[in-house]
């Protein structure tokens, strides 16, 4: 699949669910109102676009949210997604916040995902409570120990916050390379009802890392690459990869390889940009040309780039949808 401007388009992010069991305030409103389950393609309807993806070239499907492990039959998923690797297909990933890990982590290990991407913000179990609204960090590091001990590579996630998290840097690092599991850093895009307070917390990374470079030490680049937005260096004196995530102060989207499907078969072309088709009627009647028109129409839509700046300037949201209701 290649898009209007000539990028070649080999991963899918897909949402499963739009529901989540935290409330993060940098994604989500604490009152979020969640879509009548009937609205969501069911596992078989998500396999079946799965399968049509990679009939046209899509080689890593990220499975997303809200958070992806409360669908009761995401196990299903997880298998019948993992056996498109007869047919193409050569990555399974998934992002959770790790609350319900614990639980999966043999099960997604077996359904042939390698890694999970884990988002844990803070060590600090009250900074935890109060970003996600009412979470249990206990949970989220017991997710991190089962999927280590199911074989599963762990990376780590941390939405950069001023004000909020900075503090968190060092510990984070150790208890990642205690591990060994990658970091990476996030800075904060302004979406949905949120975008506001996700402005009012933004720090472009160059900044957030200030304590590691202080010394007059840039990082040194590491060639590491997971086909994301990462770019990845070397800690001195530490064995994991910090992972930079830089979509406002440092803008990747010339290399853009992703569309995203919404638990409901909405197909978003951009994360930061309202350009999407709907897949829903074509999966429903089961009519794979109409699916792949679809997907050609999708193509030819593809916007250049977001802005999140100019929203980020305005306080404004660069859409009104919520990270959780697009998978991120
Ligand atoms: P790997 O590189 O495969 O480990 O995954 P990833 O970092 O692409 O995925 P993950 O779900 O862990 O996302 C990390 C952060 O990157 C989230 O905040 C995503 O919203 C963000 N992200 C992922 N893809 C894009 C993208 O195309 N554009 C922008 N702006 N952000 C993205
Ligand atoms: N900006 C940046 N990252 C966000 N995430 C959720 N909302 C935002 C936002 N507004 C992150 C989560 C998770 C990943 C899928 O997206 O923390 O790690
Ligand atoms: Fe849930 Fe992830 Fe959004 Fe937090 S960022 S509310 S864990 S979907």
């Amino acid at each position: 699949m290649i898009d209007v401007h000539g990028r070649r388009i080999s991963y899918v992010r897909m949402s499963v669910t739009d529901r989540c069991n935290l409330r993060c305030t940098y994604c989500m409103p604490a009152d979020m109102r969640f879509l009548p389950r009937p609205e969501l393609l069911t596992a078989d309807e998500i396999v079946l676009l799965a399968e049509a993806f990679v009939a046209r070239g899509v080689t890593r499907i990220r499975l997303t949210g809200g958070e992806p492990l409360v669908r009761k039959d995401i196990g299903q998923i997880v298998e019948q997604i993992g056996a498109l690797r007869a047919r193409g297909l050569e990555e399974v990933t998934l992002t959770t916040n790790g609350v319900l890990l614990d639980r999966h982590a043999a099960m997604l290990a077996a359904g042939g995902v390698e890694r999970v991407n884990v988002s844990l913000d803070t060590l600090d179990p009250e900074q935890f409570r109060a970003i996600t609204r009412g979470g249990d960090i206990g949970q989220v590091l017991a997710g991190i120990e089962a999927a280590r001990s199911a074989g599963l590579a762990v990376k780590v996630n941390m939405v950069a916050q001023r004000g909020v998290n900075e503090d968190q840097l060092p510990a984070m690092i150790d208890y990642c390379d205690a591990r060994g599991i990658d970091l990476s850093l996030i800075e904060a895009m302004p979406l949905g009802p949120e975008a506001a307070s996700a402005s009012d917390s933004y720090i472009a990374l160059a900044d957030f890392i200030r304590p590691l470079t202080d010394a007059g030490d840039a990082l040194a680049p590491a060639l590491h690459r997971t086909g994301g937005p990462a770019r990845y260096y070397a800690l001195p004196g530490k064995s994991i990869r910090l992972g930079l995530i830089s979509p406002l102060s440092r803008n990747f989207c010339e290399g853009c390889n992703r569309v995203r499907v919404t638990a409901t078969g909405r197909v978003y072309m951009c994360l930061g940009r309202e350009d999407h088709v709907d897949l829903r009627g074509a999966v429903r009647s089961g009519n794979s040309e109409a699916i792949d028109d679809a997907i050609d129409a999708g193509l030819r839509i593809k916007p250049l780039a977001h802005d999140f700046l100019t929203a980020q300037r305005e306080r404004t949201a660069a859409v009104s949808r919520t990270m959780s209701e697009t998978g991120g």
